[in-house]
């Protein structure tokens, strides 16, 4: 079975079992700057597990999580990854324990047709409940059903003592047994065998029924909810009966292209006894499968934060190709096969395919344009450290070559040994473990994800209002909601900021790079000043000060936008159009905009382009806007659905969830809209 058959086989699966298919959400969570990248497939719900949204009671995705806490073990181990899909099955105060096994278990045993004696269980150590189940309903035998600690059946994993605060809960794992020829042999082997690989997790259903609010502290929720995660790489390597992820049909044409494009023969075959060079194969194709979905997410490399990961992925990838015997850029010509690999489950990555390889590529020669600088940099060090008389090479300068110049340790031992140095490695594996904690860290919830946010408490007043601000900027209208330090209140009398919400609203939301609207909102013997406007869930929520008077829930008023303000914005939304038009034209049509500042007083318009632009580049840009500006064009806004926009040639932000109907513009004349 093709790895596109799984995923959408489970989707229509949980289809059939009445729950909504959700797309996956971006790499890159919105509204959640606590998360460096979307790591798992409950991360788009946790308004739901919190009951704060309810417009759903169960879902199933199939949702893209990249996790760089284990970065060195990618390549060397038969399953792990940095970038990876998720398959799951939730429910927010639906249904619970016994439907998600016995769901769980017709999936594999039924629409799969894996044999029930291949299977195993684990449950976590008290949960008698999901034990019963296991044995009474399912009838598992039970000396297959294992029950774990904390570590192995919590989720998140040690949740009760190490936390994050927020919902959390005991979980159960179902085990593929893959054969004996996969075995240790000890007696003991069973799930959770710290010596072979034979059994492999494929699933873990969390019951997600607690909301953990201090050390040991877990409070019941007031719903239960279920949270289900099944990796689909692994899941495809069981159904296809291969030692390693890698060898699934997603992944071997992308390892065989990289074999292919090897110059040395002995590396070639993937077959061979070369088993060093398989992991670098490996880890290869993982990262390069990793770099494409973060770029088309949007991500570009960058010394920091999200892009920092794609940079250190990239590198590593060219560290690993270094023991491949390349020595020039040859990353970017993978991206075609991730695409082609990828295309059954994200279809649209083929109109992307040229801009992320030339993305890619620019990053590589950055890379091997460093590797002449490295050679002298290390033998300035070597020479520093002999002529003061010391023969080792410490640990915090291995930790510098390793980790930010992108060295491999293999690299760095060739050389120490040509120059007669030792190595402090104890130092340098020191440094590494601390930069581990920090990264695993960064990509783990962290406590506050769950907290209070402007977000949820806008979504949790249940109230809902109409945007009328494309016909007009001013409006009569009631205040049904207000929010202050992100809770909901019924009046303000003080001076400091909050958030009110109209039944009607004039007022843009800040998106897309647009600027909010600011303005006035006005009552019986009260003044409120607009100083910006969100837009969240769809709501227009405008950021208030009191300039008079007192306000409260209830009270009828007129809003008014700054309409020389608006029209401001309005000029330059309508120029980061054009420019993008005029630089598809003058540099190609890879230029994607990848972020955009739509203000009153100016745009800032960022693209993507593999190297600066001359200056002819430039004025032929700022002369076709010009011209575009000079043909004095009618614009007329026209609703229409994505598609027939897009086939208009209107042009959509990848990586954007867009609604099924869009604003798009008609013009005459040859003027881009
Ligand atoms: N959230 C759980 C996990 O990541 C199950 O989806 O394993």
């Amino acid at each position: 079975m093709t790895t596109d058959q799984l995923r959408s086989k489970f989707l229509s699966f949980f289809a059939s079992k009445g729950h909504p298919v959700i797309p996956s959400d971006s790499l890159v969570p919105k509204d959640d700057p606590s998360l460096l990248f979307t790591g798992a497939g409950m991360n788009q719900f946790k308004d739901y597990f919190l009951g704060k949204r309810k417009d759903v009671k169960r879902a199933a995705s199939c949702q893209k999580c990249i996790r760089t806490g284990d970065l060195d073990n990618v390549g060397k181990t038969p399953s792990h990854h940095s970038f990876f899909e998720m398959l799951g099955n939730f429910s927010f105060g639906d249904y619970f324990k016994e439907e998600a096994i016995a769901w769980a278990w017709e999936f594999l045993t039924k629409e799969l047709g894996m044999k029930e004696k291949d299977l195993w269980v684990s449950v976590y150590k008290d949960d008698d409940e999901a034990y019963n189940i296991w044995l009474k309903k399912i009838r598992i035998p039970k000396e297959k059903i294992t029950r774990f600690g904390a570590h192995d059946n919590f989720w998140p994993a040690n949740a009760p003592e190490d936390g994050p605060n927020g919902p959390c809960g005991p979980c159960s794992e179902i085990y593929a047994d893959r054969g004996e020829k996969y075995g240790c042999g000890d007696p003991k082997c069973g799930p959770g065998c710290g010596k072979c690989k034979r059994y492999v997790e494929v699933w873990n259903l969390v019951f997600t029924q607690f909301n953990r609010i201090g050390l040991n502290k877990l409070e019941p929720l007031p719903s239960k909810n279920i949270d289900t995660g099944m990796g689909l790489e692994r899941l495809a390597s069981v159904m296809q009966g291969v030692e390693t992820n890698f060898e699934t049909d997603i992944f071997k044409p992308i390892v065989d292209e990289i074999a292919q494009l090897i110059d040395d023969p002995a590396k070639k075959s993937y077959a061979n006894s070369d088993k060093e060079g398989t992991g670098h194969r490996n880890a290869v194709a993982d990262h390069v499968r990793a770099a494409v979905f973060c770029i088309a997410d949007g991500v570009l490399p960058a010394n920091t934060g999200r892009g920092y990961v794609l940079k250190t992925l990239i590198r590593r990838s060219l560290v690993h190709g270094k023991f491949l015997g390349f020595e020039e850029p040859f990353l970017y010509k993978l991206v075609d096969s991730v695409v082609r690999a990828m295309k059954g489950g994200y279809p649209e990555m083929g109109s992307r395919r040229e801009n992320i390889s030339v993305i890619v590529k620019s990053e590589e020669e950055k890379f091997f344009q460093i590797g002449e600088d490295l050679r002298v940099d290390l033998e300035n060090l070597a020479d520093s450290l002999k002529s003061g008389k010391k023969d080792t090479i410490p640990g915090d300068k291995i930790f510098y070559f390793h980790d930010t110049r992108g060295l491999a340790i293999d690299l760095i031992k060739e050389f120490a040994g040509g120059e007669g140095l030792k190595l402090d490695l104890d130092g340098y594996e020191r440094l590494m473990e601390e930069q581990r904690k920090k990264s695993r860290g960064a990509t783990k919830l962290s406590g506050d994800i769950f907290s209070e946010t402007l977000t949820a408490a806008v979504v949790g007043t249940g109230v809902k209002s109409e945007f009328i601000g494309y016909d007009k900027l001013e409006s009569d209208a009631v205040v049904k909601a207000i929010i202050k330090d992100n809770k909901p209140v019924k009046e303000v009398t003080g001076p400091s900021e909050f958030a009110v919400i109209l039944d009607v609203s004039p007022f843009y939301g800040e998106t897309g790079g647009q600027v909010g609207d600011m303005g006035t909102i006005e009552g019986k013997g009260f003044k409120l000043e607009v100083v910006d406007t969100k837009l969240i869930d769809k709501i227009p929520v405008q950021i208030c000060k009191l300039t008079e008077g007192q306000v409260k829930s209830g009270d009828t008023v007129k809003a008014k936008v700054d309409k020389e303000r608006r029209m401001a914005i309005a000029r330059h939304h309508t120029a980061t159009h054009l420019l993008q038009a005029a630089l598809r034209k003058v540099l190609g049509q890879h230029v994607n905009q990848s972020g955009s500042l739509v203000a009153p007083e100016r745009l800032r318009f960022d693209f993507t382009h593999f190297k600066g632009l001359t200056g002819e580049e430039l004025e032929a840009a700022e002369g076709l806007v010009n011209d575009y500006i000079r043909r004095n064009a009618p614009l007329k806004v026209k609703e229409m659905g994505l598609e027939e926009a897009k086939k208009s040639g209107a042009t959509a932000l990848f990586g954007e969830k867009y609604d099924r109907n869009v604003r798009s513009w008609v013009t005459k004349n040859n003027v881009p809209g």
